[in-house]
């Protein structure tokens, strides 16, 4: 098992995304306030891995509802004038390196709201000037394209016109971007409620290059009870990942245009009394505690809860419904998700004919390596290996590596050993695996 893991971790280093079909696409998001988390919670641009991705999304630029033009949430980061520190070039500049990288940039996010881009699709003088200003934007900081992150349409101060203009909206940009050579992309609610009330979905995915389904935040400590953030099942649970994925593309969404999300972080949860080890108990604050480097009551990275997980005295259950693990001390709880969880869920939509996995957020992975156990080949990112080696074995039908309920989530220290007394073997399997791919 541990072996596999192994050979399969060496062969996607090797082979490198994006696949030549256009399937197996890798989204990653990333939310570059990440840059200003304390420690070693601290993301950079040489954090990212284009070797990994297929898509980096750069989160978030904003509205400005004066101009009706895109502009800049963080000039001093993302800009290089006045001694900033150039984020937009140097995250594009990847490409360099990478030509098959496609750099796009997100606008909206949660902070953003509703209302603005609510007014925005609404009036054709507005949009105008906004369509303009993106295909200045794209070009003048070399992005691929746009991600359009209005969360959502019709809600959060929307209005119910928002179902109609949100594809207005789309298809304008659409035309002006194509001719530009720009792709358009957006990221929609996993809620079928919102999806119902926001989204014209066969229209969507006409008009759309990408579809990213935010398949998260399902639960959380704003429930006052246990769960799991990003359950894979049942398909019955309308809050649960196949039954979103089921609701869209039985509604119109086009398979090959969908790319499910993925979560790098967990909910956070405190109860009453020390927990039982099961979820759906009664938690007593709506805020669940925080962690060190994102410092957010009731949200952790996945570098947080590795981190917390290695050093803390908690206990880690699987829950063999959602098929995602969640872990207890005392009267705290995180659920989140791990390389076994994410590997469920990526081999699941990948059977389901999507065209690949989206991501939020790689700032949250645990990117430094600080979980790894010793002697593991490539110690980064566990998070993004997991979803690229489920890609590869549901694309290529490998023999799978999953690891088994209650084994531990990564290769055990003797595949080291393995592995450093036939090193070229490993890398003339990996060679040949490729080749024949
Ligand atoms: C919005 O655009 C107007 C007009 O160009 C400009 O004066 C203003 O500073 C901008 N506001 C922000 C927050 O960027
Ligand atoms: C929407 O635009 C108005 C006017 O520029 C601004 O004051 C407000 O903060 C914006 N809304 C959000 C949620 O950013
Ligand atoms: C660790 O947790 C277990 C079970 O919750 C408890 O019995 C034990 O006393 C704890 N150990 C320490 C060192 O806190
Ligand atoms: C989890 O479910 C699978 C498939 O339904 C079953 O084979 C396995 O025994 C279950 N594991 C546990 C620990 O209940």
């Amino acid at each position: 098992m541990s072996w596999l893991w192994f050979l399969a971790s060496l062969v996607v280093l090797v082979s490198a995304a994006p696949k030549k079909d256009g399937r197996g696409v890798v989204v990653c998001y990333v939310g570059t306030w990440a840059a200003y988390r304390p420690m070693r919670g601290q993301f950079s641009v040489e954090d990212l891995r284009p070797d990994l991705c297929t898509h980096i999304v750069y989160s978030f630029a904003g509205l400005n509802s004066t101009s009706w033009t895109i502009r800049s949430l963080d000039p001093h980061l993302d800009l290089e004038e006045n001694y900033g520190k150039g984020w937009y070039k140097k995250v594009t500049g990847l490409k360099k390196e990478y030509p098959d990288l496609k750099v796009t940039l997100a606008i909206g996010g949660w902070n953003e709201g509703s209302g603005n881009y609510s007014a925005l699709a609404a009036d054709p003088e507005k949009r105008r000037p906004f369509i303009a200003s993106v295909l200045r934007f794209l070009k003048d900081y070399d992005f691929d394209g746009l991600d359009l992150d209005w969360e959502f349409p019709t809600q959060r101060g929307g209005a119910p016109e928002d179902k109609e203009n949100f594809i207005i909206l789309i298809k304008e940009l659409r035309s002006a971007l194509t001719v530009g050579g720009y792709i358009l992309t957006a990221a929609i609610s996993a809620s079928i409620d919102t999806l119902a009330s926001g989204y014209d979905l066969p229209r969507v995915s006409d008009n759309l290059d990408l579809v990213h389904m935010m398949a998260y935040d399902y639960h959380g400590s704003w429930d006052k009870f246990t769960a799991p953030n990003a359950p894979l099942f049942p398909p019955s649970d309308k809050l649960t990942l196949s039954a979103s994925l089921e609701y869209v593309l039985r509604n119109g969404i086009r398979a090959d245009k969908l790319v499910v999300g993925v979560p790098m972080y967990g909910r956070t949860f405190v109860l009453e009394s020390p927990s039982r080890g099961v979820l759906g108990e009664s938690s007593i604050t709506t805020q669940g505690f925080q962690g060190p480097f994102t410092r957010t009551d009731g949200f952790l990275g996945y570098n947080e809860i590795c981190n917390e997980l290695r050093t803390g005295n908690w206990t880690v259950h699987w829950d063999n419904t959602s098929l995602t693990p969640f872990a207890t001390t005392g009267n705290r709880i995180i659920t989140y998700d791990n390389p076994e969880s994410i590997m469920h869920k990526v081999k699941y939509a990948m059977g389901e004919g999507v065209a690949g996995i989206m991501t939020w957020s790689v700032d949250t992975d645990d990117f430094r390596g600080d979980c790894a156990l010793p002697g593991q080949t490539s110690p980064r990112d566990p998070l993004l290996q997991a979803i690229m080696i489920a890609i590869e074995e549901s694309l290529y039908k490998k023999p799978t590596t999953l690891p088994p309920t209650k084994k531990p989530e990564k290769p055990e220290p003797s595949s080291a050993v393995q592995l450093c007394l036939y090193p070229s073997l490993y890398v003339v399997l990996a060679l040949i695996t490729y080749r024949f791919w």
